[in-house]
């Protein structure tokens, strides 16, 4: 069976209530399975859930619940979230699952079996709150570490290590021979530029059981659990082996944030070396969102609640704030002012607007029937289309709604320059009208199309009110002419509801 593409993100740490960051990530990698479908690929989606480890266990006993019965309560919470995002993940990988688990325990009995690991005793000083060790190097000017890291203790631990210094010049030749592992460039610079600067150090990839034990045991010492790190990371091959018949790994794309670049771009290519596994294609980082210029954090309030924000523009309000407004790679800045200004301007006045008055007039002037093909906006619904697809294959997915929009934008133009409500008017101007009806329908339809991997409701709600029953879900259909003469359209229905404010 033929490959197929296999797209992930990373998997939340089930210790809060997903906020903008999750979702956002989430609906990039949704946009780029929904688009690679469009585009005739067979896609796998993985998202899910990252269940172990300190952050976890310390956040069920601050509720005073045991960790599995928190993870469990929450997961619903975050299950549901991905519906409400219309994700079309294929499976929800949750690090608790046996599947998982004695895919970590293999992996982890493998890897020790072909000598990998070794045990040693090390003091140092621990940030609980990053559940690791840090260095000198991460000490502030004044000696003292970072607020950021939280409470750091001075412990002195045995632990097993797992020897990543060996592959260092194999990691650094890889990533150099491979120009797109690491995307955008400028990550991948700052790769290359930590591994060419630094001694990797060993990996610890055990916690002693005395102070964590809210992990996967190690399956050769059982005085250990996995660090959460290993366990986690190792989900994009446990759900791959879950799914062995449908020929899943190599993972084509990672869609990870910039702060956990490290994680993915050294430790899991040096994991999967070691596992005699292929390393994925591409790990595709985004930036972080702040909120009015300041860090999202739950103990400010500074939080954008998504659930909050779909509840009272809609799903699709949402996903297009969040991909139009950044693109993958840089940090980005909420402000509702922001999103609503994008809501009226762009959403209800340019295509809300666009699809309402087309349908409208083809309703008022035509009865609804659509008129003979003519092919006035074909050249400009083919550059969309094109531009679309070709930056689609790139994850371009800000541009592309650019692009789009540019049909939008001329298509409005061109309402405004035929004025069909004035050669409604004139019974010798009736072919004329026909003319600028069947353009302005037809392409409502490409645009439906196009639209359908960024805002799949509207795509939907645009084929229903053209009279369409299914939405093809292939870019293929963006072809002009689909519309057939003497078809009769549904009814015409603000997409977004211009809102008071
Ligand atoms: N559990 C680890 C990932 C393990 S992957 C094998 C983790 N979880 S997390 O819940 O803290 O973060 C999950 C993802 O959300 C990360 O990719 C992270 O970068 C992203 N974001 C968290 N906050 C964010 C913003 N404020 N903005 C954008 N993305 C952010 O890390």
């Amino acid at each position: 069976m033929s490959k197929r593409f296999y797209i992930t993100t990373a998997i939340n740490y089930v210790n809060g209530q997903p906020h903008l960051g999750h979702g956002y990530e989430a609906i990039i990698a949704d946009v780029i399975a929904r688009a690679r479908r469009s585009m005739g690929q067979e896609v796998f989606f993985l998202t899910g859930l990252d269940e172990h480890g300190q952050k976890v266990q310390q956040a069920a006993l601050a509720e005073k619940k045991y960790p599995q019965e928190y993870c469990d309560e929450l997961a619903r919470d975050w299950q549901a979230f991905a519906q409400k995002l219309e994700l079309t993940n294929d499976d929800f990988v949750r690090t608790t699952q046996p599947r998982h688990k004695e895919f970590v325990q293999a992996t982890l009995a493998k890897l020790h079996a072909a000598g990998h690991f070794y045990k040693a005793s090390y003091t140092g000083f621990y940030s609980t709150r990053e559940e690791t060790f840090l260095t000198e190097k991460d000490r502030l000017p004044d000696g003292t570490f970072d607020a950021s890291y939280g409470e750091v203790l001075e412990l002195k631990e045995d632990n097993y290590y797992f020897r990543l210094g060996a592959h260092q010049q194999w990691l650094i030749d890889t990533i150099e021979a491979n120009p797109d592992f690491i995307a955008p460039s400028y990550r991948r610079n700052e790769v290359l530029g930590f591994l060419k600067n630094n001694t990797l150090e060993d990996l610890c990839i055990s916690r002693p059981l005395a102070r964590l034990n809210w992990g996967i045991p190690l399956p050769f010492d059982p005085e250990f659990v996995t660090y959460v790190w290993f366990d986690a990371l190792v989900n994009y091959a446990s759900m791959a082996a879950a799914h062995a018949p449908l020929n899943l790994w190599p993972a084509d794309i990672h869609v990870i944030g910039k702060d956990i670049v490290k994680f993915h771009a050294v430790y899991w290519p040096i994991m999967l070396k070691a596992m005699g596994l292929p390393l994925p294609k591409q790990i595709l980082v985004h930036g972080w969102w702040q909120k009015d210029g300041a860090k999202i954090s739950k103990s400010t309030g500074n939080i954008i609640d998504p659930i909050a924000v779909i509840n009272e523009w809609g799903l699709d309000a949402f996903r297009f704030y969040v991909l139009r407004e950044l693109d993958i790679g840089p940090d980005g800045n909420w402000t509702d002012a922001g999103f609503r200004s994008r809501y009226q301007a762009e959403l209800a006045n340019g295509l809300g607007n666009l699809v309402n008055r087309s349908l409208s007039m083809l309703k008022r002037y035509r009865a609804g029937v659509v008129p003979a093909r003519s092919h006035e906006l074909a050249a400009d619904a083919a550059k969309a289309a094109d531009e679309t697809r070709a930056l689609l294959k790139q994850n371009q997915l800000q541009a592309a709604l650019q692009s789009i929009w540019g049909l939008v934008t001329r298509a409005n133009q061109y309402v405004d320059q035929t004025a069909p409500f004035k050669l409604a008017k004139d019974p010798a101007q009736a072919q004329r009208l026909d003319e600028v009806l069947y353009n302005l329908a037809e392409t409502c339809r490409i645009l439906a199309v196009l639209l359908n991997p960024f805002l799949p409701g509207t795509a939907q709600k645009i084929y229903g009110q053209l009279g369409l029953t299914d939405l093809p879900d292939k870019l293929a259909a963006a072809a002009w002419g689909g519309l057939t003469a003497g078809h009769t359209i549904g009814e015409p229905a603000p997409l977004f509801p211009r809102k008071d404010v």
